[in-house]
């Protein structure tokens, strides 16, 4: 057993922390206020290789792994969330299933323009009546009548990160209505420009304010049979199986946010002087940070973990539950400490705590709610 990052590990999370520090934070504030992030953030992400963390190198990427994602990660997010799951979805739900299961057409086809960032990856999972209860999709695909192969897709999918400037979906559909419903589902990939598929309402969230968040609306779009990932009928196990990349992320970006909320805490509690002495003095603050350093620390393990064992190629989706649960409990813990050890300065907007406070609440609910991923756990452990 080995708690020391290795060389490359080491190397990923400087130069993403320099990144992160230097770009990210100093636009943390407007990406939140605008609703956007700037354009210009994503092929500085590109060059860093940080689009293509878990491509392989043949394909345009940089051929590493969840450890290393998850780490790099942790940084983007530190600063900014918005980018954080940005990159997250784009690597973890798009990247990463068109490796495991994408023919070689497929994967000379995307991953290159997904690593090069010329294209962003999106998910399509959730509808309507298909959230928690993600085999309930609805969405059709059917085989063209005309015998060529094709599907045509009709149906309406919310809450997508990326929707607004997606260039590639990838989209859960039904394509059997008489078996049950996680056995009639697929997995097809869409691109954006593709006749029928519309970006629909943009959501306007608490939190995560300058990722994208929109419907995307299929009216008889239409896609080569080449574009089916995977098998027919088989696009639950996909979905789930990507999920567990998903959550490893997600629980990466509450680790991320936990921690600024810690080094915030720490910087303030040593500045801000009260009754004569830093507030940092008083061991009522001095319990929350520690804490809140325990929390966040027992998190980063189980994160990496579940990352560990997902590069063993070893089904990781207790480990993954486990860490988002923790990650993310931990983050709305350490936000709601660290607001407090500010006081009146945290609730406006002359830190960035009042906004690490509206981005951490997102990772509870988010690729399976924490009641979602206890369901998860329990199955696990109980059959
Ligand atoms: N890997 C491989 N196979 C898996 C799997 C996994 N992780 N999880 C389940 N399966 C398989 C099961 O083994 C089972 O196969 P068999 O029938 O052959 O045994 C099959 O899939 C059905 O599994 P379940 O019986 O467990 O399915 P269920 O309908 O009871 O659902 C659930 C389980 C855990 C509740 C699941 O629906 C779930 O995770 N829901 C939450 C969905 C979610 O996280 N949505 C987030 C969408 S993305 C998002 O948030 C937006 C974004 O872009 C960031």
């Amino acid at each position: 057993m080995d708690f020391q990052l290795n060389e490359q590990e080491t190397l990923v999370r400087d130069m993403a922390r320099e990144f992160a520090q230097k770009e990210l934070l100093p636009r943390a504030t407007k990406h939140d206020r605008e609703e956007t992030i700037d354009p210009e953030v994503f092929p500085m992400l590109a060059e860093l290789g940080l689009m293509g963390m878990t491509i392989p190198e043949e394909y345009g990427g940089a051929g590493m792994g969840n450890a290393e994602l998850a780490i790099a990660l942790e940084e983007l997010n530190a600063a900014c969330a918005s980018t954080g799951v940005t990159v997250s979805v784009h690597n973890s739900l798009l990247g990463s299933p068109i490796t495991k299961w994408g023919t070689e057409e497929q994967k000379q086809t995307w991953l290159p323009r997904l690593a090069s960032g010329e294209l962003i990856g999106s998910y399509c999972l959730t509808e309507p009546n298909a959230g928690s209860d993600a085999a309930a999709v609805a969405t059709s695909a059917v085989l063209a009548p005309d015998g060529s192969g094709d599907w045509i897709i009709n149906g309406t999918k919310i809450w997508v990160t990326n929707g607004g400037w997606a260039g590639l979906f990838l989209v859960y559909v039904r394509t059997n209505t008489e078996a049950s419903n996680a056995k009639g589902m697929s997995a097809i990939l869409v691109p954006a420009d593709t006749p029928g598929l519309t970006v629909g309402k943009k959501e306007h969230k608490t939190g995560i304010r300058g990722s994208s968040t929109t419907e995307i609306l299929f009216e008889n779009v239409r896609v080569s049979g080449a574009h089916l990932l995977g098998e027919v009928d088989k696009g639950f196990m996909i979905a789930m199986d990507t999920l567990d990349g998903g959550r490893i992320g997600i629980a990466s970006q509450a680790v991320g946010i936990g921690r600024a909320c810690l080094e915030s805490s720490i910087k303030y509690a040593g500045e801000r002087e009260q009754f004569g002495r830093p507030i940092g003095a008083f061991q009522a603050v001095q319990f929350k940070i520690a804490d809140m350093a325990t929390r966040i620390d027992a998190a980063r393990l189980l994160v990496q973990r579940a990352a560990w064992m997902r590069d063993r190629g070893e089904r990781c989706s207790l480990q993954a539950a486990q860490a988002k649960v923790a990650a993310s409990t931990a983050a709305n813990f350490a936000a709601d400490e660290c607001l407090q050890i500010h006081g009146g300065a945290g609730y406006t907007d002359d830190f960035h705590v009042e906004r690490l406070f509206r981005d951490a609440r997102i990772t509870e609910i988010y690729e399976g709610a924490t009641d979602i991923q206890k369901i998860v756990i329990s199955r696990n452990l109980m059959g």
